[in-house]
């Protein structure tokens, strides 16, 4: 665990709007933006997600419907991402698409997600995909999901049949998203009381032995299946918050530590790399969790702590014992784009300390390209660094991806 998760906040001092920003210059650094399919293609119909949207759930607040329609739209949105001199691009291939039925492959969906792949390096920028971001097919969610007897080697033959569009010049795979909140998933689907209350703030429930076991397996076959591609590079991508405590607070930190994300950050020791996705920190003291004070500074949904980042990826660093660390998500819930800019600059110079104190991090993505559809939330959080016209799907690029884009043009060299 890290120890430097009690640095406190004024340790990263905000540079607001500072586009000269210090940052360790690395040669071949990703800079990107994230999205996942079913927040921004829409109709995923064969999706579980689509079924629980539907099914008069009292959790989800609105149906996805046509989301951003990236579907149609991804070229435009491609345009833009390198209008704004970024590099990468992580997106994922939906697999209730790919493989609606069992053992349906759509040769057609391959072919989408090969264009796809084809149109980022087109445009200079390099593809990062995503197996399965939080949606499965609705069969396979019937089935039992991770828990189902079969399910590793049912991820194993998607993987296979993703391959056409990994070879397509994929280099990056990241083969489950969030393992640790994918329990918390499987009870929502199944309208588990505890889940639902989690949703609404209680507390999360915790990963089974099994549960984490079936992940792992999932990943291994994956992993394998990817490296059938000769320099494809696999690993899975873990949320990771910022543990802060006091000594009373230590062994509660370390209990949640050891339930939520030790476990998952581990199994990636080896890999070729590590996802992290920080968005918050999380504090303890002696009676365990620490409700956000009312003096804090808040985001649409929590609190704003962007210097979070720095400390996660450190954390993540040292329980994988010096995994190269990839920045797969990082982002803010906020109406207030002025707040956006201020969290970048705040987080990329909490994530340049880390680097400069020698921990490997191999890209940065910023959660999210678009606007998106937020889970049980719906729309109303505004992750992303472009808009979009619900009606015509215009897009509107932010004034905080102007200032990402002058960022990264910069290159952030060291001062
Ligand atoms: C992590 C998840 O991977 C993503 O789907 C979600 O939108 C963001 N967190 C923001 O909550």
């Amino acid at each position: 665990m890290n120890p430097s998760a009690t640095t406190p906040a004024s340790a990263v001092t905000p540079t607001s709007t500072n586009t000269q920003l210090a940052f360790p210059h690395r040669p071949g650094f990703l800079w990107g933006t994230a999205t996942a399919a079913h927040q921004v293609e829409g109709n995923n119909y064969a999706s579980d997600w689509w079924q629980l949207e539907h099914s008069g759930s009292t959790v989800v607040a609105e149906p996805s419907g046509d989301a951003a329609d990236h579907f149609h739209r991804w070229p435009e949105d491609l345009d833009l991402l390198a209008g704004l001199g970024l590099n990468a691009y992580r997106f994922s291939v939906e697999w209730a698409r790919i493989e609606p039925e069992r053992g349906y492959i759509s040769r057609a969906m391959i072919d989408h997600y090969r264009r796809m792949v084809a149109g980022c390096l087109e445009r200079g920028i390099t593809p990062i995909v995503t197996l399965q971001h939080v949606t499965m097919p609705a069969w396979f969610r019937r089935a039992g999901g991770w828990a189902a007897d079969s399910a590793t080697e049912l991820f194993a033959v998607y993987a296979e049949t993703v391959l056409p569009v990994i070879r397509e010049g994929v280099q990056w795979v990241c083969t489950i998203n969030e393992p640790n909140l994918q329990p918390l998933m499987t009870k929502l689907h199944a309208n588990d009381p505890e889940a639902l209350a989690a949703w609404n703030g209680g507390p999360m429930p915790v990963p089974s032995e099994q549960e984490v076991a079936d992940l792992i397996a999932a990943h291994r076959s994956a992993t394998e299946v990817v490296h059938s591609v000769p320099g494809v590079k696999a690993g899975w991508t873990v949320s990771i918050a910022d543990l802060q405590f006091d000594a009373d607070g230590e062994s509660a930190a370390r209990e949640w530590f050891e339930r939520y994300e030790g476990r998952f950050l581990r199994a990636a020791r080896g890999d070729d790399f590590v996802g992290v996705q920080n968005y918050f920190r999380t504090t303890f003291d002696r009676n365990g969790l620490v409700p956000v004070g009312p003096d804090a500074r808040m985001t649409d949904l929590w609190e704003f702590y962007p210097q979070a980042l720095g400390h996660a990826v450190k954390s993540a660093w040292e329980e994988t014992e010096g995994t190269p660390i990839l920045v797969t998500e990082n982002g803010i819930p906020t109406g207030d784009d002025e707040l956006r800019i201020e969290f970048l600059d705040t987080a990329l110079a909490s994530l340049g300390e880390v680097m400069r104190d020698g921990v490997e991090v191999l890209g940065y993505l910023h959660w999210s390209a678009l606007d998106n559809f937020e889970w049980a939330m719906g729309y109303e959080p505004r992750f992303g660094l472009i808009e979009f016209d619900p009606v015509t799907f215009e897009r509107r690029v932010k004034p905080s991806a102007r200032h990402y884009s002058d960022l990264v043009r910069s290159r952030l060299r060291t001062n």
